[in-house]
């Protein structure tokens, strides 16, 4: 089946009991077991949970697997996730990922025992380099957040997995390659394809895609590393309640839809931000002056809703253009139906401030939303013309 008949449909389908079209919510904790140990498939909702199933079964095959758990939000997946490790192991990742990762990686995993280390990601000759016999696992963010960096995702699963082109799996030798897909989602690109072993997702963001639910995914290749996630995920028991599985459910049903427009409208704000005598530089994967221009179109649908752009008057002119639009909300978060603008240095990303990861004080990121875009377009110019 196509993507767009998935997104409605996998994993789903008309509630036996009722005929309800729309999976229940199943607010329960437990089931009864008609004798001991005898029962239909659940016993306790930390372990599976019928709302639960449906989202991770649309969620895996909208990313091409079989295997898909989900979790209470997308630092729960990704910390899941880094328990497959061991005190010793070493991490490669982008030195361009979301600031909670790298808190995460940095504050609470480096005085576990784990080791990190971060290069550009799209350079695959430092990705190459900076492997070493204790490396794991490679944190790969594409597109990043906020910088919008594209990292080419079958190479980087080359160089990991040299033997996997000639159908063999990933020997338990190999580091993982795992991908943050939250910011391109499976319909613009689908890691697990391109030689990815672990695909992490917010489910926050565009699979949520309202602005009102926060949720985590993990997607896995094979059934060998999902079966030892999906036994974290029950052991350590970072998983959703199914209020909020439901919610993320009805998000993926108008998916294919919004991704279409939220590229639509990013990229003529991409065009009209890039002409702009008050920015400094522009970064958007489909706009012709990104650095991975040709890769972004060879491995993504579009180049998605995010863009980020640089003030030429610095942090001021930023934190001033950001409190000054209407439409576009000053606010953390991204990938609802509404139009969002922020300040990664000051916000969403303060906590890299004096690392190798900072980010420019002068860079606005923008959520570009569905409103329609002569409305956001002419907001922006009219915060634009502020400073
Ligand atoms: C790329 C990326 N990964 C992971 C996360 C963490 O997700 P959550 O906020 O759902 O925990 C975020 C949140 O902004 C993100 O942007």
């Amino acid at each position: 089946m196509k993507f767009e008949t998935l997104s409605i449909h996998a994993g789903q389908r008309p509630d036996p009991t009722t005929g309800a079209v729309m999976t229940p919510v199943y607010q329960t904790s437990t089931y009864v077991q008609e004798s001991v140990g005898k029962h239909r498939g659940y016993e306790y909702s930390r372990t599976g949970n019928p709302t639960r199933a449906a989202l991770e079964a649309c969620l895996a095959a909208l990313e091409s697997t079989s295997y898909g758990l989900a979790f209470s939000s997308g630092m729960a997946a990704t910390d899941t996730v880094l328990r497959l490790l061991s005190p010793g192991d070493h991490v490669l990742a982008g030195n361009d990922v979301y600031g909670g990762t790298f808190r995460l990686f940095e504050r609470v995993l480096r005085p576990y025992g784990l080791d990190f280390s971060y290069v550009d990601t799209s350079d695959l000759d430092q990705v190459t380099a900076a492997l070493r016999p204790e490396t794991r696992m490679l944190w790969l963010e594409t597109p990043t957040n906020p910088l919008l960096n594209v990292s080419d995702i079958s190479a980087v699963a080359e160089i990991l997995h040299p033997k996997r082109a000639d159908g063999s799996g990933r020997s338990s030798a190999e580091p993982y390659l795992v991908v943050d897909n939250t910011f391109a989602t499976p319909y613009l690109q689908r890691p697990l394809e391109l030689g990815a072993d672990i695909v992490v997702h917010s489910t926050t963001k565009y699979l949520g895609g309202h602005s009102d639910v926060v949720g985590g995914a993990v997607l896995a290749r094979d059934a060998g590393v999902y079966e030892k996630l999906e036994f974290l995920q029950n052991a350590v028991g970072a998983v959703p309640g199914p209020m909020d599985c439901f919610l993320i459910l009805r998000g993926l049903k108008t998916l294919p839809l919004r991704m279409d427009r939220h590229a639509a409208n990013a990229l003529a704000i991409a065009d009209f931000l890039a002409g702009h005598s008050k920015v400094a530089s522009l970064r958007y994967p489909f706009h012709s002056s990104h650095p991975q221009f040709d890769l972004a179109r060879r491995q993504m649908h579009s180049g998605g809703g995010m863009l980020a752009f640089v003030m030429l008057g610095g942090k001021p002119a930023a934190q001033r253009v950001a409190e000054s639009t209407r439409l576009f909300a000053l606010a953390e978060s991204l990938g609802g139906v509404e139009s969002l603008i922020e300040v990664p240095a000051a916000m969403t990303h303060a906590f890299t401030a004096g690392s190798p990861l900072a980010v420019n004080p002068g860079l606005i990121r923008l959520s570009v939303g569905l409103e329609h875009v002569d409305d956001l377009l002419e907001d922006l110019e009219m915060a634009l013309r502020v400073i």
